[in-house]
């Protein structure tokens, strides 16, 4: 092939070098871009095209050694011919380069562009789980009452779980109330009591405190028991405080919790770390008392324990009964949960099924 070409004149050589590109630009001359990758292909053949057209190794660069094989008065001529025919190539490459970059930035830019007037995806916000509802509501209750909100810790050791609480080892109260025990003599809390000690010892008395949370105990789940569920907690201790002071207290909180009308009984009951102990009864929030489902036709609602704090309990904490006096109570938050939404499955609760717990804003 280049045997043939040799045989052209150097002249005739400029002219078949300047061809052959035009063959091939021809395409890019007519490009019409239609799509982005399309355009994207074709910006690297028109690079590949510049290289082999105009590069070192090109026809075109390899006529400028020809030169001495033109006559001398022709020799001019030639180099402005060889030149003429390279800057046209390159106008050429130039201008089909940057039609197919302005059209490769503006296709870019479009598809990345936003429609600002397109309606915007409204963000999905969380709500609180009932049980903190609820708990938030009885924490308003008892601050607006005058009481500290304690939070304390969930293991626990013997010592906080029971021996402080007037339960000795091999006291039967140990075993309802078993719970779920380490190696190194820690426990899970199988009550909130054990805060009334912890609160005590932080902050002495005179003190009036309720603390909310967790606790734990060996059960199997069934609708209305879980191995974890929620307590709150109520001690008040003073110089002076009787048994009038918790039944006022406990009637308040529940009118305020469930309305002016709300009437409350105490039973008497046992408790190792309360004496006198009772547990108290509310009447029917849905029925008013006349007898409905939810308070199982007897128009009362038991709902937790109480009483005096056992003299044991105070000596315990350094405080001497002969000066001071206090009372506690305890309920289960999940319980009450359960029953003012009506719920037949406490485990419900803790299922974290969003299409349940959404209901509850
Ligand atoms: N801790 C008791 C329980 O888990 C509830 C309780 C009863 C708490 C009487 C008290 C109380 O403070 O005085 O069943």
């Amino acid at each position: 092939m280049s045997d043939s070409q040799n045989e052209l004149s150097p002249e005739h050589q400029v002219e078949a070098a300047r061809k052959a590109f035009e063959q091939e630009f021809e395409r890019f001359a007519r490009f019409t871009a239609g799509d982005l990758e399309a355009a994207v292909t074709e910006e690297r053949a028109l690079a590949d095209l510049r290289t082999r057209h105009l590069g070192k190794k090109s026809a075109l660069a390899a006529t400028k050694k020809l030169i001495g094989r033109v006559a001398p008065e022709g020799r001019a001529a030639f180099g402005q011919l060889v030149q003429s025919t390279e800057a046209a190539l390159v106008q050429s490459l130039d201008q089909a380069e940057q039609s197919l970059k302005d059209y490769i930035q503006n296709e870019r830019t479009a598809r990345e562009s936003i429609d600002v007037t397109l309606p915007g995806r409204r963000p999905r916000f969380g709500h609180r789980h009932p049980i903190t509802l609820l708990r938030e509501k009885l924490e308003d209750v008892f601050v607006a009452l005058g009481y500290a909100i304690e939070d304390d810790r969930e293991i626990e050791t013997d010592f906080y779980n029971f021996t402080a609480l007037n339960i000795p080892e091999n006291h039967p109260a140990r075993g309802w109330q078993d719970t779920f025990y380490t190696t190194d003599g820690f426990a899970l809390r199988s009550q909130t009591s054990t805060v009334q000690i912890h609160a005590m010892q932080r902050r002495g008395v005179p003190v009036r405190m309720i603390a909310p949370g967790r606790v734990f105990r060996r059960d199997t789940p069934d609708p209305t028991h879980n191995p974890m569920f929620f307590q709150v907690e109520g001690l008040c201790v003073d110089r002076g405080i009787t048994m009038a002071h918790l039944k006022g207290t406990v009637a308040e909180f529940l009118r305020r919790m469930f309305g002016p009308d709300t009437v409350t009984r105490f039973r008497p009951s046992y408790f190792p770390f309360t004496e006198p102990s009772a547990e108290f009864d509310f009447s029917c929030f849905k029925c008013k008392g006349s007898g409905c489902r939810i308070c199982k036709n007897s128009g009362w609602i038991e709902l937790g324990g109480s009483g005096m704090v056992h003299p044991n309990v105070l000596r315990t904490v350094g405080v001497d009964p002969q000066e001071y006096s206090g009372f506690a109570f305890g309920l289960g938050i999940d319980r009450m949960c359960a029953l003012m939404y009506e719920l037949d499955d406490i485990r419900l609760l803790f299922e974290n099924d969003v299409r349940f717990l959404g209901q509850f804003e």
